[in-house]
């Protein structure tokens, strides 16, 4: 068929041919018979009449045959790998990553810079001095071989099919299809090489999916293609209306993640879904027999440090500076340290995790475009979470800011998307559902 006829075929509400999928995504991908305004047609024909399941999965499987796969098989034990769909105060990634290795998973992570109000892992570890994230794929398979971990940037030429893609639904109005999210994803995570995959699905003002029932539908997508490529595949889908973590910022993060790992902040929502997340890993790698004994065995992985040692040994073995695990004064330390303070008293009504996130962007936490630099010091800590009660004056949120003009600026976007009202809100819960 000609690329005319593919698009016709969709728009009229055909279904593909997985042959006629690959024609598409391997021509546009490798400059082959397919223009940029095909694929951008085509694809706004996906966005209205969707896609078939024997439709995506040939449609990710053939974005994951456009470029290279990571081969993780020369690896001992169970290669596990976690993606969170993305938010704020989001760095369960550094709990969790060390917990599972310290636990027996094999754990070669490939993570992604923070892009408009969210943040990156990368990122993150890149506020510890000296570490690196850009090791090559042999350098990347030899740590995980010796201490079970790795956390760096995209190595090799992955789903290139993923990127050209993307830059063209990201202009013509197409990024909010849960068939291309799902594809776009879950190739991804395929080509990275792993054998247990658990996805953190978000929902709320902070997270892609605004309302669960997309949350749930994603969830379910990408659970089935998943499952249909060969992986062992759960989603959680968690709370994203607020900030998950307490700060919000690249080293205020890892210092986060730090505390947590010293068993500082316990019973801390971060926490709860770290450990929840970690556990279901070490479940579906068959590391613990149920749910329960794996979330016993990760909260005694805490509580005796040796989740805090495995990250520490990450950090050196990347060549970070290992002490900061024992002195977080060693990050990056922002020159101006000031609270917001609360206008009225009342209840935390609401804090609008995405405008959360755009206070750390406009301190410098983030990036507004691709290839920004950013400034690993500043960030937010926020003092409060939804349903806490308040009296006017106190502390709503602690600013870490490089000069005045960013403060000003973060500290009314934060007295604007932190509500206070008479009444104590019903609360939500981390962890709304499981989908397998
Ligand atoms: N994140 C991705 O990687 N792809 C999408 O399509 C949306 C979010
Ligand atoms: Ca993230």
């Amino acid at each position: 068929m000609n690329p005319y006829q593919l698009i016709l075929k969709k728009r009229n509400g055909g279904e593909h041919t997985p042959e006629e999928i690959r024609e598409l995504v391997l021509g546009f991908a490798n400059d082959q018979g397919i223009e940029t305004y095909q694929m951008a047609a085509w694809l706004m024909a996906v966005w209205f009449k969707g896609m078939t399941v024997p439709e995506l999965s040939a449609l990710t499987q053939a974005m994951v045959d456009s470029g290279d796969q990571i081969d993780l098989s020369s690896l001992p034990g169970v290669k596990v790998d976690k993606h969170s769909t993305g938010g704020v105060g989001d760095t369960t990634t550094l709990i969790l990553a060390p917990l599972a290795a310290a636990a027996g998973a094999t754990v070669a992570k490939m993570s992604g810079r923070g892009l408009g109000h969210t943040g990156g892992t990368l990122d993150k570890l890149e506020s510890v001095p000296g570490l690196r994230t850009d090791l090559t794929s042999q350098q990347f398979l030899d740590q995980v071989r010796q201490i079970g971990v790795a956390v760096i940037s995209q190595t090799g030429n992955l789903v290139p099919a993923d990127g050209k893609m993307y830059s063209l639904r990201d202009v013509t109005a197409t990024v909010d299809s849960i068939p291309l999210i799902a594809s776009s994803v879950m190739s991804k995570k395929i080509a990275c090489g792993a054998e247990v995959i658990l996805l953190d699905v978000k929902y709320g003002r902070g997270a892609f999916m605004e309302n669960l029932a997309d949350a749930r539908e994603l969830a379910r997508r990408m659970v089935d293609l998943g499952k249909a490529l060969g992986r062992r595949v759960r989603a959680v889908i968690s709370d994203m209306d607020q900030p998950l973590g307490t700060m919000i910022g690249n080293a205020l993060e890892v210092q986060e993640a730090i505390e947590i790992l010293r068993n500082e902040r316990p019973g801390s929502a971060l926490e709860v879904v770290s450990v929840e997340l970690a556990a279901h890993l070490l479940e579906m790698a068959g590391i613990s027999e149920n749910l329960d004994r794996a979330r016993v065995r990760v909260r005694e992985l805490i509580q005796n440090g040796e989740g805090l040692r495995k990250l520490g040994e990450m950090f050196r073995a990347q060549g970070g500076d290992p002490r900061v695990v024992e002195d977080t004064s060693l990050l990056p330390q922002a020159p101006i340290i000031e609270p917001v303070l609360s206008p009225s008293a009342g209840f935390v009504t609401g804090i609008h995790a995405q405008q959360i996130g755009f206070a750390g962007t406009a301190l410098g936490a983030g990036r507004k475009r691709k290839g920004d630099p950013i400034d690993p010091a500043v960030g937010i800590i926020m003092e409060h979470r939804v349903g806490d009660e308040v009296k006017a004056g106190q502390p709503l949120a602690v600013v870490h800011a490089r000069d005045r003009q960013t403060l000003t600026e973060a500290r009314q976007i934060l007295l604007d998307s932190i509500a206070i009202g008479p009444d104590r809100p019903a609360s939500r819960k981390l962890i709304e559902e499981i989908v397998e």
